[in-house]
């Protein structure tokens, strides 16, 4: 038995600005109808529905395949889906004016098409051209700067209902001439739509960049503004082995970012981490460098019985005090200053959780961390470390490798570690039984357990 009647194809083929292709004919919003139309008409169980790269049709884009029948549709539009969802896959009849059956014209355009391609790949391998997925990756950090320029002038909130770029220069003090080109840029990306001289925030700017947006993400995403600074250091940072002071360390407002950054992923993979722990048997936690507290507050919802000292710098410990106070729990989650580095953890400890942390400091200040943990646990209590963990040769995941040269131009001595690294400084601590928890998402857990 076939596990679908009808598996959709549709063509999402990105190429460069100005090259024929589906998703520059618009074929990223039929798949966005498609998808509706097909839940709408809970068709779920019987069509299967998959993007696909170039079918070599492109001029004829958007192009959707459907199989088993291999009925192929040319120029599909949003406005086509209701009736190809209604006509063909609910009472199995093609809809003729979109389908494409002339066999003979469409193997000739997908043969010119390949003859074509091949010809121009030849031609630019002979020229010594640089391929366009190194050009792009070269370039990428101009969208990147685009944006970051955006939030940190916050434009998208002086967009308001839409406004002309000498509006929006005025309400962030900037130059209007300049604002007009980055306006145009934030276009370009797809961020604001323009209506004669009118700037409009696209609904996702509007929902995610807009202050009074409930699910505004901007004060988490001013914190990769900050660290942009930092990574222009990266070139010393690798020379000199370590991260290359700017005037923008540690102001106050970076730390409120950082924070705000560091509360975003926390409260979504706190819930994670509780299921993946479980609470059975858990009466004290130890949350160093607990940052916003996102894990701690956790705990304390998931059961009344779990009572979290959070530890953490006194710089952060009221930012601290404020998101735990906001979640009301407060009775069972404290806060205290301190250096973990330093000081006493005290005992009796049933887990310590280490979230986001031991990438911060050198393979000795883990060690040492990991023994002053064990000591603070109770018998069969844990350790729980959380971070993004390489690969035995450090060359992956991307996110990892990319998160260590992150910490090189921010720490003095931080990286990515890989599991090996994590595991053989538990066991030389006296943990037993460390295993691996894999979390969704991008990083995971490493347990180790008192004997
Ligand atoms: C990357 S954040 C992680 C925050 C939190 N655990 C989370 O996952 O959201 C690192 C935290 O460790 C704190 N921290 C850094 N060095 C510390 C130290 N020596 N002692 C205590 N806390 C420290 C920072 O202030 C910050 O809150
Ligand atoms: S880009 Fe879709 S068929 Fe070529």
């Amino acid at each position: 038995m076939e596990p679908f009647r009808f598996h959709l194809f549709v063509c999402t083929q990105q190429k460069p600005e100005g090259v024929p292709s589906c998703p520059a004919s618009g074929s990223l919003a039929v798949l966005d109808r498609l998808d509706q139309e097909i839940q709408t008409r809970g068709l779920n169980d019987n069509v299967q529905l998959t993007t696909c790269g170039c079918m070599g049709l492109c001029d004829e884009g958007p192009t959707m395949v459907v199989y088993p029948e291999g009925v192929w549709y040319r120029r599909v539009q949003p406005s086509d889906i209701s009736e190809i969802v209604g006509t063909y896959l609910h009472d199995g009849k093609p809809v003729d004016r979109l389908v494409w059956n002339d066999a003979a014209a469409m193997h000739a355009t997908a043969a010119e098409h390949a003859d074509k391609f091949r010809a121009a790949m030849a031609a630019r391998n002979k020229a010594g051209t640089l391929p366009d997925h190194l050009d792009q990756m070269i370039r990428s950090y101009m969208p990147s700067r685009c944006i970051l320029t955006a939030l940190e002038l916050d434009i998208f909130t002086a967009v308001r209902d839409g406004a002309n770029a000498e509006e929006i220069g005025t309400r962030i003090h900037a130059n209007a001439r300049a604002v007009g080109m980055l306006l145009n840029a934030l276009v370009a990306l797809g961020l604001l739509s323009k209506s004669g001289d009118v700037y409009s925030n696209r609904p996702e700017s509007a929902r995610f960049f807009v202050q009074s947006s409930k699910d505004n993400h901007r004060n988490g995403l001013l914190h990769i503004a900050n660290i942009w600074h930092r990574w222009s250091t990266l070139t010393d940072a690798v020379r000199r082995g370590t991260r290359i002071p700017i005037d923008r360390d540690n102001t106050s407002e970076c730390m409120h970012d950082f924070i705000a950054a560091m509360h975003r992923n926390a409260k979504e993979r706190a819930q994670h981490v509780v299921k993946a722990l479980g609470t059975m048997g858990v009466r004290r936690i130890l949350d160093l460098g607990g940052g916003s507290g996102a894990y701690s507050v956790a705990y304390a919802k998931a059961s009344p019985d779990v009572y979290c000292e959070i530890l953490d710098v006194p710089e952060v410990v009221p930012l601290t005090a404020e998101y735990v106070s906001k979640a009301g729990v407060l009775p069972q989650v404290s806060v205290r200053p301190g250096d973990m580095l330093r000081d006493d953890f005290g005992s009796g400890y049933d887990i310590i959780l280490l979230n986001a942390i031991c990438h911060m400091f050198s393979e000795e200040q883990n060690r040492h961390i990991f023994y002053c943990a064990r000591r603070a646990l109770a018998p069969k209590g844990r350790l729980v470390v959380q971070d993004f963990i390489l690969n035995p040769v450090k060359t992956g995941p991307q996110h990892a490798a990319l998160f260590s040269l992150n910490m090189l131009v921010s720490t003095d001595a931080g990286a990515s570690y890989s599991e090996a690294e994590y595991t053989g400084w538990m066991e030389a601590a006296g943990f037993s039984e460390v295993r691996r928890i894999n979390l969704p998402g991008p990083s995971d857990l490493i347990v180790g357990q008192v004997k």
